[in-house]
């Protein structure tokens, strides 16, 4: 593995922070990870002072998208030593992104050595309190300067981090869109590429709009099977049964959904992976059977579901998520270190 050069910020910004009134997603730590990919190979990987990365107008990520990205948290546990949420997933997942959109694959290893140099460099930056993080964005993209449809020949690897407080969650009205879709059986549904992003940016904020948070998607072409939620995948519990869509290809393999449900298992649930269809949760609220539904996501964390809107009324959801809740404490503690880690999720930046 090649050697990671540090090069240190002269000053740091970190006193300017107010840890008890942390914007979301605005604050950066002074350093960044980054690595150079030139002639078939990745180089020069290196953390230095965060700065602005210059864009050449004919940077091909700008005009055809190859640009991936993953979310990842990093939390303190009672020693104050930073620790990692199964960062090994995360590799692979930017690797399977960086496959399916024509990108060379990021060393893992790589990966996470720099992930762990630079989290422990700015470890001040992890705000100390419950439910607190510093928020984690490593992404990749084609920064050669060419006009012309083809994989762009040479890459950015970069890992920014940002302070994040504790996330207080307000139940969540959530929009099922019938007239624009997220993804299609053959298309980059199951990658975390920017472009996902961008063509849910609409729909997000029409269904904003209406006084709805996210955007339910349903599939392509009947658009009655739930696939995810704008930022999360999505769970419900009806009739005692846990049910969370089966993965198909269009959704994303998300690593708290994966988590959820081996925690929810070790707690004794029924968990299945299936499809399922919007009829069949507004059929459990009319029957009373639909008892919780919930999202889950790196950022998020899990988020409680009041109500589905659609377009033929309103789906309601009971205002008791027990199982969510008891799960969301269990990941918490997992993250901090105040209860076991049985399945050896957490990694420390050391
Ligand atoms: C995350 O939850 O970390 C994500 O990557 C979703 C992002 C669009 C905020």
């Amino acid at each position: 593995m090649k050697n990671i050069t540090i090069t240190k910020a002269e000053q740091s910004k970190l006193s300017e922070l107010d840890f008890d009134n942390i914007p979301l997603g605005k604050i950066f730590t002074d350093h960044m990870f980054i690595c150079d990919y030139e002639d078939g190979e990745w180089q020069n990987p290196r953390i230095e002072p965060i700065k602005e990365i210059g864009t050449h107008p004919a940077t091909m990520a700008l005009h055809y998208g190859q640009a991936i990205f993953e979310g990842m948290k990093a939390t303190l546990d009672s020693n104050g030593i930073p620790l990692l949420f199964r960062p090994d997933k995360n590799a692979a997942r930017l690797n399977f992104s960086a496959d399916r959109m024509g990108m060379p694959s990021f060393p893992e290893d790589l990966f996470a050595e720099g992930l762990k140099k630079l989290v422990k460099l700015e470890s001040s930056w992890i705000p100390p309190q419950e439910g607190s993080a510093m928020y984690l964005r490593p992404f990749m993209y084609a920064d050669e300067h060419f006009i012309g449809m083809r994989a762009a020949t040479s890459y950015k690897f970069i890992i920014i981090c940002s302070p994040a407080g504790p996330y207080f969650s307000e139940r969540i009205k959530l929009f099922a869109e019938k007239k624009y879709i997220r993804a299609a059986t053959g298309g980059t549904g199951e990658a975390k590429a920017a472009g996902n992003y961008a063509a849910a940016i609409k729909p997000t904020e029409n269904a904003k709009a209406k006084g709805y948070n996210q955007v339910l998607w349903l599939d392509a072409f009947e658009h009655k099977y739930i696939q995810e939620v704008g930022t999360m995948n999505i769970f419900f519990k009806i009739a005692g049964e846990i049910i969370t869509p089966f993965r198909d290809g269009n959704i994303l393999d998300g690593i708290t959904r994966m988590s959820v449900i081996d925690l929810l298992r070790d707690k004794g649930f029924e968990v299945t992976e299936r499809p399922i269809t919007i009829d069949e949760v507004k059929e459990a609220s009319e029957n009373g059977s639909l008892e919780e539904a919930f999202g889950t996501g790196t950022a998020i964390g899990i988020a409680y579901i009041q109500e589905i809107g659609t377009d033929e009324g309103t789906i309601h959801v009971s205002d008791e998520s027990p199982v969510a809740e008891d799960v969301n404490d269990t990941l918490n503690s997992i993250k901090i270190g105040t209860i076991e880690d049985k399945f050896s999720w957490m990694v420390p930046a050391e």
